[in-house]
């Protein structure tokens, strides 16, 4: 592959003197499962309806998860076709890192899971959790080991199995998540592309608007915790939504900023998908035009740490991206925690 034509942005890792290596995304994949749980059947089972459910979020389907399959499963499907797509094998895998809020158990990781399944003998793995986020936070971390030259081919998966966290019975939450995984492989390839800066924040003091209060070593599980419906996702709807918009303009500026790029540069922008009116929000404070950003939840709903990686395949796989453009990702979950990535295709 000879070098792209020169671009007007500055790459801001080459000021801390990385210029030598680049780490590109050589492969993207994903997966959701098969089962298709539709707003209709959601109102036979809480209080809701398909014109509610789809005016205040755009969701009208999301996928669910069978119940012998977990979290590993669907990374392990998404990461085999993320190394297909790079035409790289297992064993070339260095290192796994995968973003989940819902990993099988609570160790081993669903990284080491997902080693085992794929057959990435010689790669090292661990999990990383920044709920909604992960996936950025995720890319950062597997570029650092890259630009550092500490490894050359790293797995980075964001995957879920929502449905096993979510109270069925709660028609404020259990409306908006779903089930899925995403992939990509991070190279590094001798051009000027690739990803260009990964900007992130965390706000711990509003760590109770958006949480699963129970399982953990604070309320370990007890016959109590279960019947005070504490192995649930909770939320604050309202605050996440307001601290969900002023997150993601703010890194999206600050990436942009980065970069010395404006938002009209921007090929395509792909948002955290958690509900239509949070990515309107976003684009018109951020000026982007609507055609530029790319929504899937009506398929999919909120799949957390999957949400960006399976929207990143489905744009690259359906041609909308070419070669030289210019992607800017953008996420928000629980923590609170946000993020944004500037991608040249
Ligand atoms: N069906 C029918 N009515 C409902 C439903 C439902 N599924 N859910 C709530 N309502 C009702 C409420 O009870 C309320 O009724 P009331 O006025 O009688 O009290 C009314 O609808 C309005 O409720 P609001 O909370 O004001 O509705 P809002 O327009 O804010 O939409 C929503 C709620 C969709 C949750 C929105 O606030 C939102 O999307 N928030 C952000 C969620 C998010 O981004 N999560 C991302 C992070 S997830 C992570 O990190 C794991």
């Amino acid at each position: 592959m000879t070098d792209l034509p020169p671009v007007p942005f500055r790459n801001p890792r080459a000021r801390h003197g990385f210029k030598s290596r680049t780490c590109s995304v050589t492969g993207v994949g994903s997966y959701v499962p098969s089962r298709i749980l539709t707003n209709d059947e959601l109102s036979r089972m809480v209080d809701t309806n398909d014109e509610w459910i789809t005016t205040r979020t755009g969701i009208r389907e999301r996928r669910i998860a069978a119940a012998d399959e977990a979290t590993s499963d669907l990374a392990a499907k998404a990461a085999v076709r993320a190394l297909e797509f790079a035409n790289v094998t297992a064993d070339q895998v260095d290192l796994i890192i995968v973003a989940t809020i819902t990993p099988d158990m609570l160790f081993p990781s669903v990284a080491c899971l997902v080693q085992e399944r794929i057959g990435a003998r010689k790669a090292a793995a661990f999990d990383l959790e920044a709920a909604c986020s992960g996936f950025i936070y995720a890319l950062e971390v597997g570029q650092q080991f890259i630009m550092s030259h500490t490894y050359d081919t790293v797995l980075v998966i964001g995957a879920e199995k929502l449905s096993s966290i979510i109270d069925w019975t709660d028609r404020n939450t259990c409306v908006l998540f779903g089930d899925g995984a995403g992939a990509v492989v991070l190279q590094s390839r001798p051009r000027s592309h690739g990803l260009l800066t990964a900007c992130m924040g965390a706000d711990g003091s509003k760590a109770g608007i958006l949480c699963m209060p129970g399982g953990g070593s604070r309320i370990p599980a007890s016959s109590d915790s279960v019947a005070s419906r504490l192995h649930f996702l909770r939320m604050d709807g309202r605050e996440t939504f307001k601290n969900a918009v002023l997150a993601m303009c703010t890194a999206a500026n600050e990436a942009l900023q980065r970069c010395d790029l404006s938002i009209d540069q921007i090929q395509c922008i792909i948002p955290h998908q958690a509900n239509r009116r949070i990515i309107e929000a976003v684009a018109e404070r951020l000026q982007a035009p609507p055609d530029r950003v790319f929504v899937n939840l009506d398929r999919y709903g909120n799949t957390s740490a999957a949400s960006v990686a399976i929207a990143l395949d489905e744009v690259v796989r359906s041609g909308r991206v070419k070669t030289g453009d210019l992607l800017l990702l953008l996420v928000f979950g629980a923590g609170l925690t946000w993020g944004a990535a500037v991608i040249q295709w």
